[in-house]
């Protein structure tokens, strides 16, 4: 991190999740307080998101409001969606509530739709600092989202759950993850769980006859179950079970793990990076920095310009899918 002073303006500053809630939030809301208190700065939370700004849901945090949270899943500020916040007046509002409040700056903590709102509320005059939490990885300018590692490893003790069952009963199972648009948490989980298929968005060819021809492969070679990782940005896993049962003869079952996998106590990675990055942003929020996202990239926890990063691009490692495809 460079070097600034705290800077005379900033005095209170708010801290909001948006989007999806993601196991490690609850570490980051109480590294922004904490952080930001011993800076000599007020924090204010602002309940769900950019819609609880809009209806004031605001109230003071202290360092004590936050004790008792950092081991807890979803978001102690609550989060939603907020379509009004998309449109230029709602930004307007927001703004002028947060001068209302005497807000001088904000962190807001949730994906690149939230980080869109964040720079949306720096064009109406109002400091913001992004950090990514999302489960799904798919945020461009950094390699840790936080969620991510809890995520995949609930979703990942699930399958092994069901990898049993679909042993005893020689069966083939379709387990969909979620992620939105992106593979990782398939990716990962297909290769920690050893699946013999991975479907990833980012390299599907909707070929079903290769998995097809790979479950009647298998079986020539003594395979009695057969575990399919489908990532919900190619879904239709009920209809695909039923396609490839018909066509291998072998019962076939999906499963969608669904919202479980946004839930639990947080990993200890998801605790110690979301308290940094909280910590991270608290700081140069109070520094008077603007526009900035905390990121994480080769090892180090970074704080790079909201627009350059929100243009940025990302893709899952070929090499990496390469191996996943011959691991099985
Ligand atoms: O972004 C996190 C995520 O759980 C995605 O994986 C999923 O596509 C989406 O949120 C579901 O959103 P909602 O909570 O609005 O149903």
């Amino acid at each position: 991190m460079v070097e600034r002073e705290f800077s005379e303006g900033i005095k209170t500053i708010g801290v909001i999740t948006s989007g999806g809630d993601a196991p490690g939030m609850n570490a980051a809301i109480r590294a922004v307080v904490r952080k930001a208190i011993g800076n000599g700065v007020r924090v204010k939370g602002i309940k769900k998101g950019f819609q609880g700004l809009l209806s004031e849901e605001i109230a003071d945090m202290e360092k004590k409001d936050v004790a008792d949270i950092i081991q807890r899943g979803g978001t102690v500020l609550g989060t939603a969606r907020c379509p009004e916040f998309r449109e230029l007046e709602g930004q307007q509002r927001a703004a002028e509530i947060c001068r209302k409040h005497k807000i001088d700056g904000v962190v807001v903590i949730g994906g690149d739709g939230t980080y869109r709102g964040a720079m949306d509320l720096t064009k109406q005059g109002i400091n913001a600092i992004g950090i990514p939490g999302t489960i799904d990885l798919d945020i461009a300018c950094t390699e840790y989202t936080i969620g991510f590692d809890t995520a995949v490893n609930t979703a990942m003790e699930a399958i092994d759950k069901i990898r049993d069952t679909s042993s005893s009963h020689e069966r083939c199972s379709i387990i969909e993850v979620m992620g939105r648009n992106a593979g990782y948490i398939a990716l990962w989980c297909g290769v920690a769980n050893g699946a013999e298929n991975i479907l990833i968005p980012e390299y599907y060819d909707y070929n079903e006859q290769t998995i097809i021809n790979s479950i009647i492969a298998n079986r020539k070679k003594g395979k009695t179950h057969h575990l399919i990782i489908n990532a919900e940005g190619i879904g239709h896993s009920t209809s695909m079970a039923r396609r490839i049962e018909a066509a291998t003869g072998m019962e076939t079952r999906a499963t969608i793990l669904g919202y479980m996998q946004r839930g639990g106590s947080p990993s200890c990675k998801d605790r110690y990076y979301a308290s940094i990055m909280g910590a991270y942003a608290a700081d140069i929020l109070c520094q008077g920095a603007s526009n900035r996202v905390i990121s994480y990239r080769h090892g180090e926890f970074v704080d790079l310009d909201m627009t350059e990063a929100l243009a940025m691009q990302k893709k899952i490692n070929d090499y990496q899918f390469e191996v996943s495809k011959v691991l099985t």
